[in-house]
């Protein structure tokens, strides 16, 4: 009896996380181009499909609230990260985000 009341609260939480994910809702074609950059681009670092990164940080922790800081840092690079501004155009890297956002 208990785990029921632990499943539904488990539902409960995750839809309250997908209601505010619904602020940020992207197209699918964008989130597709962001997988397929971060496959070319973001794999070796941080893992397949942002999952047991070989050395990076694990991205699927990364805040869904933190556009701005995940534009600047995939652009102008942080710490061990290099930037990609030169690499990646900023409708890429919008598209990374949209990516990370709504996941696979
Ligand atoms: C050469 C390895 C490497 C590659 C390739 C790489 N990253 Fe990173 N990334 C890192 C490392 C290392 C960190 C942790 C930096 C730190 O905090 O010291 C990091 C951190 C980050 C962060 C967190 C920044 C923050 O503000 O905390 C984001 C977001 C990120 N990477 C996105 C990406 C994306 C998107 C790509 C592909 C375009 C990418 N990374 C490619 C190594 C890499």
């Amino acid at each position: 009896m208990k785990l029921i009341y632990f499943f539904s609260f488990a539902l409960f939480g995750a839809g309250a996380i997908a209601g505010h994910a619904k602020a940020q809702q992207f197209p699918p074609e964008q989130v597709k181009q962001g997988a397929a950059i971060y496959a070319a681009n973001c794999v070796t670092c941080h893992g397949e499909h942002m999952k047991n990164p070989p050395w990076a940080i694990d991205l699927a922790t990364f805040p869904r609230d933190a556009r701005t800081r995940f534009i600047d840092s995939v652009t102008y690079g942080v710490r061990n990260m290099p930037p990609w501004g030169d690499v990646i155009k900023p409708d890429g890297i919008a598209a990374l985000w949209a990516y990370l956002v709504a996941g696979e």
